[in-house]
């Protein structure tokens, strides 16, 4: 039977990687997915597609109409689907097509795992697809930790939060390349983070 799987691949590293994310890949007659979740899968003999950022729209209509061809599509989402993932486009494109989900580990649960924190009693947001906005701030006022997933770079971000009056000095932590071998972790003050370099892999939090 033909299916679209939305696969979550995890933070990057194979060993987060679940049995059913492999069972489904190694039954899937199409791959779909970053080149970083692509090479995941060095072995399987399944057609491999790469999506980017500028053909993301283009390869999920791709995507869907395989799928609706008859062919067992696995789209892989780092992380988790649901969480800044493919759901959300792909529940507006598939129609009546048949597709399921496959849970990873999100960078949000790695993240909270290396730095100890129950994030139960964390605030959550992502900034993918929306950009920095008030909600931020006003969360960051609430009294709890705050887990952000930054849609742009961490000075960008730590600048938009000085200038929006949030205190310089709360204690605050970037986790970087979450998984891979160059893994960095810095927990400093807030406007220490402006010392530092980091790139597009990062989760950043605000106690
Ligand atoms: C489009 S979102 C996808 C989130 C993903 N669905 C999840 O559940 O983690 C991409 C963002 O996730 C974060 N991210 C993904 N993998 C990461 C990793 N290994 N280390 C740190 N951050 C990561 C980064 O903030 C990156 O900009």
């Amino acid at each position: 039977m033909s299916k679209l799987y939305l696969v979550g691949v995890g933070p990057g590293s194979e060993k987060y990687l679940t049995f059913e994310a492999l069972n489904v890949v190694g039954s899937s007659d199409i791959l779909m997915g970053s080149k970083r979740a692509l090479k995941l899968f060095p072995d399987t003999k399944a057609e491999k597609i790469e999506l980017n950022a500028k053909n993301m729209g283009e390869m999920l209509n791709l995507a869907v109409s395989k799928a609706c061809e008859g062919r067992a599509v696995a789209l892989l989402s780092t992380g988790d689907p649901g969480f800044s993932g493919v759901l959300k486009p792909i529940k507006k494109l598939a129609g009546k097509l048949e597709f399921e989900v496959i849970p990873g580990i999100s960078s949000i649960q790695i993240c909270a795992s290396k730095l100890q924190i129950s994030w139960d009693e964390a605030n959550i947001i992502t900034m993918h697809g929306k950009g920095i906005s008030g909600e931020l701030i006003s969360l960051l006022s609430n009294g709890r930790t705050t887990i952000i997933l930054p849609n742009n770079t961490i000075e960008e971000t730590v600048e938009y939060l000085l200038d929006q009056g949030i205190d310089p000095n709360r204690r605050a932590a970037v986790c970087e390349n979450l998984s891979y071998e160059n893994e960095k972790i810095v927990e400093v003050q807030l406007k220490e983070l402006l010392n530092e370099q980091f790139g597009y892999m990062c989760v950043l939090v605000v106690y």
